[in-house]
């Protein structure tokens, strides 16, 4: 984890750090200190590097063959040629191979070796390391038992300067195959060090793999001896036309592109989805390819029984993510808790048993049966909103009445209350269900204490039982680095007790495992707690008001949607008029405002729109109605529409909507905040019930009219709800999913198949992809497949990619998502400056961020390109470039989506120039790290509190006249109108589900690599200079992101607080953090 200035430390904080600074360090241990050379220069390097995922996969003929056989001569043309007729006689040197994966079975073994000199292009002869002294286990700092060998090897007189090196895995004795794990090799002379990285699985699948000093050579500047290498690497990686189509086995390497065809793999019925890329209706990124082979419907099949999507093995999580639970929770450990609490609260329908591996399930029937009884559905609805705030009683003290709001209602409201008895007619029993609900929890629901208290936790039986069936799958790679394939006794090999000094290793590694998996940190009841979101915590009447409202949505979860209004809403269909909103705009209309922003001055009225979520409200009714009325096809519509059919046991109605906020000044004309003063709302029913209504324009709810009157001010409170939802389903889909996950994974791949590793450009940005493959993967098996967490916990249900798919092709442009261009898209910056008009923390901060990647990545490469011309003749750069808009990203130009490459791209053709390169790099490297971080880790402490953001809506927002509105308004206790709000939001199973997947991602995982730590791939002097400085420069970006947070007059930061409610820092874009759910810190990578 990242280290952060001590200057800016808390005491705790800066304990913290010193007690890490005392650990062994990794990065230490493998560093050489031999001089390093200027770029150009040939000659020793030096280099380590954590995981720079190089790979590969089927051999070409003539690789294949050098596997196959044993004898020098079969190897001749790629490994001994010159040495043999070197003839100068041979010098020793030492060398070491260093692994950082577990010593278990054959690891380490049959290992060979070829030493390939950079200025004479003499190769060794085949060195083998069984001759070698036994190999050694040795602990890194971050806990994992690896091991390291060495020996002596004798090389021709004329290698001086080892450039490379070919390694090769050989089969186990019985031919099955086998892989090690290989991290870095070192060669010593007398005189010199060289270290070779690695950081890759060596398959005996693979035959001869070559690995590369770590230089930065561009394609002309490649020595002549590498350059052959460098170009088979290359084909390796890309496959041929054929064996890219071929169905993927494990030790494969081949990078290829493939539509989303598997979000609904092996599913039927309800639970098929069209797939999405490769039509105008659905356009979407392509994904790695894992060739399963096609159901006549065109989805991809489903993987074999037991078997996972495929990924190349090198881009899978390290050790340690992987027995965190970032790296198998999503499947595994979450997913059978959420069965078990639906299972047991009766609500079959929510739990996500598709996810659960049957050995869980069958493993916990009789137990369950055993610790639970069945209850009837005693979690339909939270009673109020004391009874949210339970969620959180055990990180709140004994009580939690000091969650709970003092200043809510106004004080007429509370008079009001001991007039609960007289509701309106038609209202619902809502406080009376209410008492009977707290009764029936009290008696009957497990996850309810006698005092009201909400506790998920399982009990330590059922936790430990899951916790032992995922072992097998965090710690499955292991073993196929010793055995080539799971092993099936792992799970008793695991629970051994510590053994050290045991002859057999895996025995004395059984219990370093053990011990890991089953430790607290790992228990699936830490998921299962809850404790207090920050955006709830010492701010208990911060949360409802309409001041914190629009903070959020510049200091919030999703704080990239709004946009200055420029544009009366008139004209683009809306129903918002002057009559909503000018009651709050201190004296000034919404005319006078829309014209003074459009003629260029500061904008006061700012507009979210998410509009588009409508796109599939009559796709759905004609599904239905050609359906005839199935009760599959009545579900689909049930969970857009709110329908009540037995189907759609939990209706969620999508709605769409906008609001309009408001920017307060003072006298002084300082600003004071940004409040909505108008949200307008329509569901599927709307235009039906308002036939007169346009399909653009929905009900408007108007702040002013609403607030005035505490019973219409829980219409306006509703409405903001609603509006939330709204976001959060957009923030999920759109701002993190799109524009991250799925939009970077096309460029990696691209990454992977042209620019090799020795390339400047893919050692400055394969940091950025960490991980980034493992996670999709781990998305697309388990959070936004076809009943995955999304659709059972967002409105859209089983909808939800598919707005994904319908926004992207209307909205997605390369050239509009660099940081600066978004934000003059938005009109959310003053032209002349560049500087956000308004107190906007993600834009301030990610501007500062902003510049400092592009000073970097702009010194950066101009140490390789020394011309606009060096960059239009870079053979990988440039096919990179173009295989990113034909295979990564083809279906906006193919389809006639964009009109040009230039509004698309931000320039038609190659990249012409260093400062174009500049900026396409700094804009991926951008939304890898900045824009990741700050939509994904504030997920918990923003939307685990469905009060403040409630995933999906299950009723329609009521409008004034129907019944719905009359209740709502009618119900004259607080306990009478919170119990119906509640009805509109998420479940208690529901907010569980959600709560325990927005904690697991928005935890930093131990290994994580954040911005303010080096880019472990550089060796050039001069590149690890400029990385340095802006390392320099992301320490300095936390200081005076600390002193703005500390800053009065920054209203969205600090400004708002008051003697009831605390500051909300804004945190998420500061760079350093440590591991777990910290609201900060901004991974190089989208790697959860
Ligand atoms: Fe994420």
């Amino acid at each position: 984890m990242a280290s952060v200035p001590a200057k800016c430390l808390g005491v705790g904080e800066r304990a913290a750090q010193q007690q890490r600074a005392t650990q062994p360090s990794a990065r230490a241990a493998v560093v050489s200190g031999a001089p390093l050379r200027l770029p150009g220069q040939l000659g020793s390097s030096i280099v380590h590097n954590r995981r720079g995922q190089f790979q590969q996969r089927r051999q070409p003929t003539w690789r294949r063959n050098a596997v196959a056989g044993s004898s020098p001569g079969d190897e001749a043309g790629r490994t001994s040629s010159r040495s043999a007729a070197d003839g100068s006689g041979g010098v020793t040197w030492k060398c070491t191979i260093r692994s950082t994966s577990p010593l278990l079975g054959d690891t380490s073994t049959r290992l060979s070796l070829v030493v390939i000199d950079t200025h004479s292009e003499v190769r060794s002869a085949v060195i083998t390391v069984d001759s070698w002294k036994p190999p050694r286990e040795v602990l890194t700092s971050d806990g994992t038992l690896a091991w390291e060998r060495d020996g002596p090897v004798t090389l021709p007189a004329a290698i001086k300067d080892p450039g490379a090196l070919l390694l090769r895995k050989m089969p186990e004795p019985n031919g099955a195959p086998a892989q090690d794990y290989i991290g870095s090799i070192q060669l010593v002379s007398a005189t010199t060090v060289h270290t070779v990285p690695a950081n890759s699985w060596v398959s005996s699948d693979h035959g001869w793999r070559v690995f590369f000093c770590g230089e930065a050579f561009l394609p002309k500047d490649t020595p002549p001896a590498l350059a052959d290498e460098r170009r088979r690497e290359l084909e390796e990686l890309q496959g041929s036309p054929e064996s890219r189509m071929e169905k993927r086995k494990n030790t494969d390497r081949i990078y290829w592109y493939q539509v989303y065809s598997d979000l609904s793999s092996g599913q039927t019925g309800k639970l098929v989805r069209p797939n999405l890329g490769g039509s105008k209706e659905l356009p979407y990124p392509r994904r790695l390819a894992t060739n399963r082979g096609n159901e006549p419907d065109g989805r991809e099949k489903a993987p074999a029984k037991g078997e996972e999507f495929w990924l190349q093995m090198d881009d899978r999580f390290s050790f340690n993510k992987n027995v965190d639970f970032n790296g198998a929770a999503l499947q595994s450990s979450l997913a059978s808790a959420l069965a078990i609490i639906a299972e047991v609260s009766g609500d079959r329908d929510r739990s996500p048993i598709t996810l659960v591996p049957s050995l869980v399930l069958g493993g916990l029937g009789e137990l369950l049966g055993s610790l639970f009884p069945r209850v009837e559905s005693p979690l339909d609805n939270y009673e109020d909103y004391k009874d949210v705030l339970a969620m959180y009683k055990k990180a709140s003290g004994p009580a939690f009445q000091s969650l709970l709001p003092s200043n809510l209602y106004p004080a007429s409201a509370s008079s009001s209350a001991s007039s609960a008895s007289s509701s309106s007619s038609g209202a619902s029993t809502a406080s009376t269900r209410g008492a009977l609900g707290s009764l029936i929890g009290k008696v009957l629901s497990p996850f309810k204490k006698a005092d009201g208290a909400w506790d998920f936790q399982l009990p330590d039986e059922v936790a430990a039982k899951i916790d032992a069936s995922t072992a097998d799958q965090r710690v499955g790679p292991v073993y196929d680095s010793a055995t080539g394939a799971p092993a099936p006794a792992s799970r008793s090999f695991i629970n051994f007790d510590s053994k050290p000094g045991a002859a057999r290793t895996d025995e004395r590694l059984g219990s370093k495992l053990w011990s890991t998996v089953t430790s607290s940190t790992t228990s699936i009841n830490n998921l299962l707690f809850f404790n207090v979101p920050r955006v709830l915590e010492g701010r208990a009447d911060a949360w409802y008001t309409d001041e914190e409202y629009g903070r959020q949505i510049v200091a919030g979860f999703n704080p990239c949607t709004i946009a200055a209004l420029k544009d009366l809403p008139e004209n683009f269909g809306s129903a918002i008029r002057g009559k909503h909103v000018n009651a709050d705009l201190q004296g000034a209309t919404l005319e006078q405002l829309v014209d003074a922003a459009k003629k260029g001055a500061k904008p006061r009225l700012f507009m979210v729109d998410y509009w588009d979520l409508s796109a599939f409200w009559q796709a759905a009714e004609a599904e239905a109605a050609a359906a005839g009325g199935s009760s599959s096809s009545k579900s689909l519509l049930g969970s857009l529409a709110g329908g009540k059919d037995k189907d759609s046991a939990k209706p969620m109605v999508q709605h769409a909507g906008r609001a309009v906020f408001y920017l307060r000044q003072d006298a002084n004309g300082k600003d004071t905040g940004l409040i909505p003063v108008a949200i307008e709302l329509a569901h599927p029913k709307t235009h039906k019930e308002n036939p007169g209504l346009p399909r653009t324009a929905g009900v408007v709810y108007s702040r002013a009219d609403l607030v005035k009157d505490p019973a219409t001010l829980a219409v306006w409170r509703l409405a903001k709800m609603v509006f939330r939802s709204l976001d959060s389903s957009f923030h999920q889909l759109i701002s993190h999913w799109n524009r991250t996950h799925s939009v970077l994974e096309p460029f990696f791949i691209a990454m992977r198949r042209n620019i090799s590793v020795m390339h400047p450009v893919y050692k400055l940005m394969a940091p950025h992809y960490r991980y980034t493959l493992n996670i999709n993967r781990n998305a697309r098996s388990s959070l936004i497949n076809a009943g995955g967490v999304i659709e059972k916990t967002f409105s859209a249900g089983p909808y939800a990619l598919r707005l994904a798919s319908v926004v992207y092709g209307k909205y997605w442009n390369f050239a509009t998502e660099a940081l600066p261009e978004d934000l003059k898209a938005r009109g959310m910056v003053d032209p002349s400056t560049g500087k956000p008009w308004l107190d906007y923390p993600y834009a301030t901060d990610g501007l500062d961020m902003w510049s400092a990647l592009t000073a970097y990545f702009d010194k950066y490469l101009r140490l390789y390109y020394s011309s606009d011309k060096d960059v239009l003749e870079d053979t990988e750069l440039q096919a990179w470039w173009a295989e990113v808009k034909t295979e990564g990203h083809p279906d906006l130009l193919r389809f006639g989506l964009r009109s040009s490459e230039e509004q698309l791209w931000g320039f038609q053709g190659p990249i012409p120039s260093v400062s174009r390169l500049v900026t396409v790099l700094t804009t991926l490297a951008w939304l890898a790290s900045g824009h990741h971080a700050a939509v994904n880790f504030g997920q918990y402490d923003f939307t685990s509190f469905i009060l403040n953001t409630s995933s999906l809506v299950r009723k329609p927002m009521p409008a004034p006249g129907d019944a719905a509105y009359k209740e709502l308004t009618g119900a004259r206790s607080r306990e009478k109108q919170e119990g119906i709000i509640l009805e509109y939001l998420a479940d208690p199973i529901t907010a569980t589900t959600v709560s325990a997947t927005v904690k697991l991602l928005s935890a930093h995982a131990r290994d994580e690599h954040t911005l303010d730590e080096e880019n472990e791939m550089l060796v050039d002097p001069a590149a690890r200079e400029a990385n340095q400085e802006f390392i320099a420069a992301m320490k300095r970006l936390e200081c005076d992101i600390e002193m703005r947070n500390a800053d009065a007059a920054n209203w969205a930061r600090y400004g708002l607080a008051n003697d009831k409610s605390g500051p909300m820092p804004y945190t998420l874009l500061t760079p350093g953090s440590r591991a777990g759910v910290t609201m900060r810190g901004v991974p190089y990578s989208v790697s959860i």
